[in-house]
């Protein structure tokens, strides 16, 4: 068997990894590092005032981060892996390839965390008079090391869209230390921060009854408010100002909304959570629960909008200049157009399209060059062929293909030959008139098989 191609119908392969990373980045920005730095200052805090019911808190919010961080985020972290090497494995294997010293570092730097955080949540009654300063200090570095995972993924995500000098030189220390590696860096830190303040004010407000105790946490949380929301403005302005410029022309268009609507509710969100950081600040123990509510709604729709747009302005490409969205290598381009894409497959047990396999090679190349963004059925209409096919016919949606990143500068162009593109035009014009037919399908699992 060949290395399987996988397809998650309906949903879209794109849409699985983006569901997985979402859920990762709130865990792995907004606990692991927002909810540690949180809870390490209001035992900081709390030592310093000789306030308890402070350590208490930090102390509660101890076992949500070792609980969450543990499971959830070390299941979605190794998810992403599964999900992109299954979906995406070129372009997996050339990050790989490029920055396999950063992944084994981020594994250790990841245990270390761990451990850490299980010292931490365990010495809490055994680390009496002195010693809880020594508790507070090992809080901190579970800190540190909990950015430093950031640290080095970091340089890994930016390099996929501003990989800068690599493309020439190859070295790796070109491309971790990217164009935009500090500002990505800079944001994220912040945005981690800001994520925790948002996430867990809600359920904060509610469950402290004691609103002295309230604002003495709040109090500690607009510390952070008034470091991290000036900081996310300023990072991510450095940041749009280093990516390119075609990736910053993309951005409204990946959201998916018309620019007024993306503006006005842009606008609306910065009041918001202007508001939450004054209304924090100047009366801590009277945050009303509908303001931290929607703020924790707010925060939620910005980190999906978010990962949803890095991976949406690197188009057509998945690693910048360097290899298209559906795992074809720049490089390759010419070379599949002459001597053909299945030929030099991996993946595609069809190595040739001849008169009897045009529908079979068809899929084989909808399989290798589309279906990292399209379904054949699915809720993005705008990306399921069913619906965007429809009265299309054969002839023009080959010719189309000829021109996919002409008429639509997001797609990759069609790496292949002629017969290429006619067999995969038949088989879309088919499946999108007729639905996926089993016959097909159980044919080239049947050869998948072999
Ligand atoms: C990088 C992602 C991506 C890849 C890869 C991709 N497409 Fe698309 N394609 C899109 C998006 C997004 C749209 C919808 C654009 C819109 O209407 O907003 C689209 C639209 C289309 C349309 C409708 C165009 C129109 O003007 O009505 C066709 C046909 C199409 N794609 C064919 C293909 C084929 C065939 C392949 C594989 C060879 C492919 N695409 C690969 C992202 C992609």
């Amino acid at each position: 068997m060949n290395y399987p191609v996988i397809e998650f119908p309906w949903l879209g392969n794109g849409m699985m990894i983006a569901l997985i990373a979402t859920i990762h980045v709130i865990v792995s920005h907004g606990i692991a590092i927002g909810v540690t730095a949180l809870m390490v200052s209001l035992e900081y805090r709390g030592l310093k005032t000789k306030n308890e019911q402070l350590i208490g808190v930090a102390r509660r919010l101890s076992k949500w981060v070792l609980i969450i961080t543990t499971t959830v985020g070390a299941m979605t972290g190794v998810g992403i892996w599964f999900v992109t090497s299954v979906i995406q494995p070129d372009s997996i294997g050339s990050l790989l390839r490029i920055f396999f010293w950063a992944w084994f570092a981020e594994w250790i730097v990841f245990i270390t965390e761990v451990v850490l955080l299980i010292i931490y949540y365990y010495t809490w009654d055994t680390w009496k008079g002195e010693k809880r300063k020594i508790h507070n200090r090992i809080g901190m570095v579970l800190g540190v090391f909990g950015w430093l995972t950031a640290m080095i993924i970091t340089g890994i995500l930016s390099a996929k869209l501003t990989p800068g000098k690599w493309t020439e030189t190859l070295s790796f220390w070109n491309a971790f230390l990217n164009p935009t590696y500090v500002p990505s860096l800079a944001f994220r830190t912040f945005i981690a921060v800001l994520l925790a303040v948002s996430l867990i004010s809600l359920p904060l407000r509610i469950m402290i009854k004691d609103a002295k105790l309230r604002k003495e946490v709040f109090k500690v949380f607009s510390v952070w408010n008034a470091i991290t929301i000036p900081g996310i403005l300023i990072s991510g302005i450095w940041y749009l100002l280093s990516i390119p410029d075609e990736a910053a022309d993309l951005i409204i268009w990946a959201t998916g909304m018309p620019e007024d609507l993306f503006t006005i509710l842009h606008i609306v969100g910065l009041a918001l959570f202007l508001i939450f950081a004054f209304w924090m600040a100047v009366k801590p123990e009277k945050v009303p629960v509908i303001l931290t509510f929607a703020i924790f709604i707010t925060s939620m729709a910005f980190i999906g909008e978010f990962e949803g747009i890095r991976e949406s302005v690197r188009k057509p490409y998945v690693i910048y200049n360097y290899m298209y969205a559906n795992g074809v290598a720049a490089q390759d381009l010419d070379k599949f157009k002459e001597e053909g894409y299945l030929a030099h497959s991996a993946a595609s047990p069809i190595k040739e399209v001849t008169a009897d396999n045009q529908l079979e090679a068809g899929r084989e190349l909808y399989k290798g060059q589309c279906i990292t963004c399209h379904t054949v059925d699915g809720w993005r209409t705008k990306r399921a062929f069913a619906d965007r096919l429809d009265g299309w016919d054969e002839e023009g949606l080959a010719g189309y293909i000829a021109t996919l990143h002409e008429t639509r500068p997001f797609m990759p162009p069609f790496a292949g030959t002629d017969e290429e593109r006619e067999a995969l035009a038949a088989y879309l014009i088919k499946v999108s008139n007729e639905g996926i037919d089993t016959d097909l399908t159980q044919a080239s699992a049947e050869a998948d098989n072999k």
